[in-house]
């Protein structure tokens, strides 16, 4: 008990000095590295001999599971909670389920077998995640919901979460402001995975923009059937969200939105070529709808959506490639989960700032906002505050 407490106070030490320290030197905790900056708190994690959560015995306090390795945002994840938690004297550990709820179940239970207090989840699938959680839950483990929400169960304890709907309206917004001139703009809608309900959030907050857009004959969706039947309708059922989705889904894999992309483009006319519109749900697939739409010759010009601040998107931003990202801080929201964790081991309520219905309960939650990064503020964002180094990048004004 010694032990949770001194780490406690280690911790939320050093969760201050790493926000305190985010305007700070140069560091490399993103894209596809592993490494995180290195201006955190100094702590001796090992100062106590009362055993029932060193390392020594083998027991983790704290377990991880991110959904898959293949995606640079996930990276960013890790080396936070491997940073945060590792310097604030916890035993912790960090599995990826690679894309399968199977293997996501079974490393949930690996991670309880090794007598976790805390479990800190982000779903491969939001539903198929509940019966992992419902194991964890069953055998005294806290759930905390990371960044994706578990749906259909009550066990799920708290939810740390970016403001999704934000992501969705940025997104739009963006593709509002930058439109070419004119009636009839060709727009491309694309959406994330339809098992995680993140994609329904940020389609949501997309469509309260686009909607009026679509009404009016300012835009004309180019892909989507289902978008187009529901175009007067400012918003939309679950359902509703989901037959689009469901058309436009990229599963959030590069070669989905690579190839529907393609098929897309195939099938319009020169009518909805020109300059166009995009909605990229994320980095990862933009950058694959990016390259397909840039070597289409009857597409004059396109805008194109993302979201991570992933390194080589950031690198595409600078580049012209992609139009915006939207920045992701996974060094407040891993921090956030660390001190959710924190008050939990020391038996404390974690403070919460706003509640998400899963179709079971209101989940308490803790959201941060996140921040459009477009060419013009790349080393205000992500550069001035420690984010990413300038060497990481070329061209960089
Ligand atoms: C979402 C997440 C995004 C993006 C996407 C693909 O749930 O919020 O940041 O990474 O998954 O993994």
């Amino acid at each position: 008990m010694k032990k949770k407490i001194l780490s406690m106070i280690l911790a939320v030490t050093m969760v201050a000095g790493l926000l305190a320290g985010c305007g700070n030197s140069a560091s490399d905790n993103g894209g596809d590295s592993a490494e995180v900056k290195e201006d955190a708190v100094e702590i001796d994690a090992d100062t106590s001999g009362s055993g029932d959560s060193s390392s020594a015995s083998g027991d983790l306090q704290v377990g991880i599971v991110l959904p898959t390795k293949d995606e640079p945002r996930w990276l960013q994840d890790q080396a936070q909670f491997e940073k945060i938690l590792g310097d604030a004297g916890f035993t912790n550990q960090v599995l990826f389920s690679q894309g399968s709820s199977a293997t996501e179940k079974t490393n949930v239970e690996t991670l309880v077998s090794q007598g976790i207090d805390v479990l800190i989840i982000c779903a491969q699938d939001g539903a198929a995640a509940a019966a992992a959680v419902e194991a964890a839950k069953d055998a005294g483990v806290t759930v905390i919901a990371y960044d994706r929400l578990i749906t259909g169960t009550e066990a799920v304890d708290y939810y740390v979460t970016f403001d999704s709907f934000a992501v969705g309206v940025a997104q739009g917004q963006y593709l509002i402001d930058n439109a070419p001139e004119g009636t009839g703009i060709p727009l491309y809608l694309y959406a994330g995975a339809a098992t995680d309900n993140n994609a329904f959030i940020f389609f949501e907050g997309a469509w309260s923009l686009l909607q009026p857009k679509i009404a009016d004959g300012t835009f004309t969706v180019a892909n989507s059937s289902e978008a187009e039947a529901l175009k007067d309708k400012a918003e939309l059922t679950r359902d509703e969200l989901g037959k689009i989705i469901g058309q436009v889904t990229t599963d959030w894999d590069f070669n989905v939105a690579k190839s529907k992309a393609e098929a897309h483009l195939t099938a319009v006319g020169a009518d909805l070529k020109g300059d166009v519109l995009v909605l990229g749900p994320n980095d990862g697939t933009a950058r694959s709808i990016a390259d397909v739409f840039a070597t289409d010759k009857d597409v004059t010009s396109y805008k194109v959506t993302g979201q991570d601040a992933e390194k080589a998107s950031v690198q595409y931003v600078i580049d012209g490639k992609q139009s915006m990202t939207v920045f992701k801080d996974t060094r407040t929201l891993a921090a956030d989960s660390v001190a959710m964790a924190v008050s939990v081991l020391n038996g404390e309520t974690p403070a919460t700032d706003t509640t998400y219905n899963n179709e079971a309960k209101d989940v308490p939650a803790k959201q941060t906002d996140i921040v459009v990064v477009t060419k013009d503020n790349v080393k205000a964002a992500l550069i001035d505050s420690g984010y990413y180094d300038a060497s990481e990048f070329t061209g960089l004004e």
